[in-house]
């Protein structure tokens, strides 16, 4: 289907649509970026890297640990701050478990039997509206604690349902995640940020929802779209009907025509320890990093916000980064010191939804 193109050119624009949407003036394609899930990011030392304008962290990490978001303003005043949270399923550290989710009858089975380092994340009947508002108020949470926007992951469960497979124990389909991203990003964009704009969401993987949903959301991040370690970013089961195998780099494309920024993430195996989380000095290997940055049209990743990651079930996510940048293989690596004792930060009241 040809879809209209229209590129935003001034800054701080104002989106059609259904909401209006108020956009930072520097949340632009190409924009640099960085992920750290992980674990809290230290307030102390220096960013890595200073000249990130885009921070996607975990929101609860961010919730439990204010000092984190006037560290990044700090550095610089126009951080777009993205908070990172399990849309789709719900996991023991999440501060709203216990008060919500452990006895609501809302979780179903274990994110993937074979993949047994996710055994506590479980997947969340998204058909129910208590669900849904529960997943709402981790978005206003995001909000009241400082971030510029949401990067919801797991909004692709139906994959796990196909086929008679009925793997999240919910018997989930495709239009039952449309609605729900749908419903979260109308949610979101009723949302005013502290520093006054809309509260932004980005659409995570799943590339067969870009023709649902690609026109409503702000920004996409995207693992492994180049397929170079032979899965795409859904990890999730054997379907071939969904092409999960195959890059998905190309399908959007649908946002960066569209003036929205892309930052995808790709887990080259040479980059560091997947068990340590301990960075590789000198990168990637040439290959790999060269597979990794390519941006040539072909592979569809063109004008794309890329990181190089550690590979390690769906990649540490820790602070080791290479960048692309137009550098030689060997350099561009940045390592951010991940250990925080501010991970024993408990949770505030405001974000266990106990309230
Ligand atoms: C949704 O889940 C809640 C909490 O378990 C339950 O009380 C409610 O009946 C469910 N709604 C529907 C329509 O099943
Ligand atoms: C899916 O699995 C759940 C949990 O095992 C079960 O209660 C439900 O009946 C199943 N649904 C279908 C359609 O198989
Ligand atoms: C917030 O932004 C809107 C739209 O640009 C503007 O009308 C309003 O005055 C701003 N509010 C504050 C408190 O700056």
């Amino acid at each position: 289907m040809k879809r209209a193109v229209f590129l935003l050119a001034a800054a701080s624009a104002i989106r059609g649509s259904l909401a209006q949407v108020r956009v930072p003036p520097n949340f632009e394609v190409g924009v640099k970026w960085q992920i750290v899930i992980q674990s809290t990011i230290d307030v102390n030392p220096p960013l890595e890297p200073a000249d990130a304008v885009v921070w996607d962290l975990d929101l609860y990490h961010v919730a439990r640990t204010p000092e984190v978001v006037s560290h990044l303003r700090e550095n610089n005043p126009n951080t777009i701050l993205i908070c990172y949270f399990n849309a789709g399923l719900t996991q023991k550290s999440d501060c709203d478990y216990e008060t919500r989710w452990e006895k609501s009858g809302l979780l179903g089975n274990v994110y993937d039997p074979e993949e047994p380092q996710f055994d506590d994340e479980r997947w969340v009947n998204i058909k129910n509206q208590t669900a849904r508002d529960w997943i709402k108020e981790r978005i206003t949470l995001a909000r009241d604690v400082g971030c510029d926007g949401v990067d919801p992951d797991n909004i692709d469960g139906y994959h796990n349902d196909e086929d008679g497979n009925n793997g999240t124990g919910w018997d989930l389909s495709r239009d039952d995640y449309v609605s729900f991203v749908r419903e979260l990003a109308e949610h979101a964009h009723g949302l005013t940020t502290k520093r006054n704009y809309t509260l932004l969401i980005g659409q995570k993987n799943a590339p067969d929802l870009v023709e649902d949903v690609g026109d409503l959301l702000d920004f996409a991040v995207l693992e492994d779209c180049k397929s170079l370690n032979g899965g795409g970013g859904d990890d999730d089961d054997d379907n071939d009907d969904n092409n999960d195998d195959a890059p998905f780099c190309g399908e959007f494309q649908h946002y960066i025509e569209r003036g929205r920024p892309v930052f995808s993430i790709e887990y080259p195996s040479t980059l560091g320890d997947d068990e340590t989380g301990e960075c590789n000095a000198g990168g990637a290997s040439k290959a790999q990093y060269e597979a990794s940055c390519d941006a040539s049209t072909a592979r569809g990743n063109s004008d794309f916000s890329t990181v190089l990651k550690i590979q390690g079930g769906v990649g540490e996510l820790n602070g080791c980064t290479q960048y692309c940048d137009g550098l030689q293989p060997g350099t561009g690596i940045v390592v951010t010191a991940t250990d925080s004792e501010l991970d024993g930060n408990e949770c505030p009241p405001e974000a266990t939804g106990s309230s």
